[in-house]
């Protein structure tokens, strides 16, 4: 799948990322109302990843609900629209919205690691957490899948509170709190200074993330965190996943990164005398 965060919200950036070989696509975060974000500098380039502080900019569901209505026409795969919202009422009428507009599935973000009052604000609040997630649940009739955020003491913890709460599925993971220092003019490179790393950076923490919640709940979870080639993704899913998700390395690897993955995959159960990926999730649990 596409991951949330990377392309805009046109329909043709969606669609051609699905021509690209993804199975499904999930949008960029969107929320009740119109943001205009934060200003430049908004992302920067590390060793191995990608920091970025965009400040969720995006252009409000009612909005954005054209877009999804056109890329429902034309799009071959699911259609999953990431959701924020500053109350458990907010998430569940953009979700709402979402799903009047065609979305598949919704992706709740309850782990943007830096905009006030929602994001990890939210997913680090385990009572307003639980409350968002099942408002979510009876509002809509699609699958709800909860993005969950690294920067905290206990995934698994998390991911028990969001499993109990109705969530359908887990994305692990959001982004990891960090930043870069200009040496030149001695300030913080982001306008908003704190930003979440993505990228190969992140990928040991992300598959540690998805072992540790595949121990503790029974939902599929979808792995996400610097899956740039095909054993990346396998290593998510012997953790446990079910899917992964690819984002930070579209811009590395380009569109086609979809198709070498999957394909990667398909050659690896082959040679391992598989039948399915359903066989190698969370393969690397046993004894
Ligand atoms: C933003 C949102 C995220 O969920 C994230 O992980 C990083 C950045 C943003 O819009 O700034």
């Amino acid at each position: 799948m596409l991951a949330s965060g990377i392309l805009g919200y046109s329909a043709e950036t969606l669609e051609s990322i699905a021509e690209g070989g993804a199975g499904a696509v999930v949008t960029k975060s969107v929320g009740l109302k119109p943001r205009k974000g934060y200003t430049n500098p908004t992302v920067v380039q590390v060793s191995c990843g990608l920091i970025n502080a965009m400040g969720l900019p995006n252009p409000g569901i009612d909005e954005f609900a054209e877009e999804i209505r056109e890329a429902r026409t034309s799009l071959e795969v699911p259609l999953i629209v990431s959701v924020y919202g500053y109350s458990e009422e907010e998430y569940a009428t953009v979700a709402r919205k979402a799903v009047e507009a065609g979305a598949d599935a919704v992706e709740l973000n309850v782990s943007c690691p830096h905009v006030k009052e929602t994001g990890s604000e939210i997913g680090q609040d385990l009572e307003i957490l639980a409350k968002v997630v099942s408002k979510v649940k009876s509002t809509i009739n699609r699958p709800v899948f909860v993005k969950l955020s690294p920067n905290v003491t206990s995934i698994a913890d998390i991911a028990e509170v969001v499993v109990k709460a109705g969530a359908d599925a887990l994305t692990a993971i959001n982004t990891v709190k960090a930043m870069a220092i200009d040496t030149e003019t001695t300030i913080p490179i982001l306008s908003n200074r704190v930003g979440g790393l993505s990228g190969q950076a992140i990928k040991p923490i992300a598959l540690r993330c998805v072992y540790d919640i595949y121990e503790r709940v029974k939902v599929p979870i979808i792995g996400c965190g610097g899956v740039t080639d095909w054993r990346d993704a396998v290593e998510f899913l012997l953790a446990g996943a079910s899917a992964v998700q690819i984002g930070t390395a579209i811009a590395t690897e380009g569109p086609g990164v979809f198709k070498a993955v999957s394909h990667g995959i398909e050659e690896y159960l082959k040679v391992k005398g598989f039948k399915s990926v359903k066989e190698i999730v969370g393969l690397s649990h046993r004894s």
